[in-house]
């Protein structure tokens, strides 16, 4: 999706799209939006130093299809992925016209889990309408950082590109073929940035405990071995393309009440949030 659309941008300097996604991901983020791009490998290697939407451009579709039935089909482990980022909609419910969509996804993870049609219809419709909320806000991400606007839906994503971009990370040793998915590692993001919001007294430590449950139940992993010490994770982040002059941006939850920006968060709680996804044998 993200390369058809990016295509269509440039194709003859523009040329209409129509999205038609078949990735619960996809369905509640991806198509959704106008972001369009492809990830750059700039190292030597195979995921050397690979950027995530390196190249890419805003180029809003003219329709999205989301049609239910085709989750049906997916691999189990794809559509897991895609609930990490309803979870994150979730935290962001409070801020953006949906308070109550937390409390119901996480009564309603098992039968998202188990398939039930009327259940990931619900769903769908919820996280489509919450980001497309979020985007006719601040289509291009140009909100200030006190207004949060379309950067508040990278909550988990800093944190979350480092470890997506990393080779040779696993979920439980040997339980994750093929690397991190990107819901995987949002997830884990997720997780690393609530442990940094308690750090820094954003949040409660319990809302950092009933996230990582709520991924917990999504069958997500919430801890990877093989992790980098920590330095060179943070050098990681801080070469996400959203990072601005070498100034890391987080989005933290504020537990219940959203998530807010913040810019040069100390480096002990961004410590303590990779710490809270390292295994417990791992030095960091
Ligand atoms: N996936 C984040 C955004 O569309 O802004």
């Amino acid at each position: 999706g993200d390369l058809a659309g990016f295509a269509a941008a440039i194709y003859r300097r523009g040329v209409p799209v129509v999205q038609c996604p078949t990735t619960l991901l996809s369905m509640v983020d991806a198509s959704v939006g106008g972001k369009t791009g492809v990830n750059l490998d700039m190292g030597e290697g195979p995921l050397a130093d690979l950027k995530k939407n390196l190249i890419g451009s805003f180029h809003q579709p003219r329709l999205v299809v989301a049609d239910i039935d085709t989750l049906h089909s997916l691999p189990p482990r794809i559509l897991r992925s895609g609930l990490a980022e309803c979870i994150k909609h979730g935290v962001l419910g409070a801020d953006t016209g949906d308070p109550n969509l937390l409390d119901w996804t996480q009564a309603n993870l098992p039968a998202m889990l188990r398939g039930d049609h009327g259940t990931l219809g619900e769903l769908v419709a919820r996280n489509i309408s919450l980001k497309a909320r979020v985007v006719a806000s601040d289509e291009r991400e140009e909100a200030s950082d006190e207004k949060g606007g379309r950067a508040l839906l990278n909550l988990g994503h800093t944190f979350g590109h480092a470890f997506e971009t990393l080779p040779g990370l696993m979920g439980q040793p040997g339980s994750l073929p093929g690397g991190l998915q990107h819901g995987e590692a949002v997830g884990l993001g997720m997780i690393a940035a609530a442990h940094a919001a308690a750090f820094l007294q954003l949040c409660p430590p319990a809302f950092a405990t009933r996230l990582t449950d709520l991924i917990t139940v999504a069958q997500l992993p919430t801890k990877v071995s093989n992790l980098p010490e920590n330095g060179k994770i943070v050098e990681r982040m801080l070469h996400d393309k959203k990072v601005v002059g070498s100034v890391l941006r987080l989005v933290l939850p504020k537990g219940a009440r959203g998530a807010s920006i913040v810019r040069n968060p100390p480096m002990q709680a961004v410590e303590a949030g990779l710490n809270s996804i390292r295994f417990s044998d791992q030095t960091p």
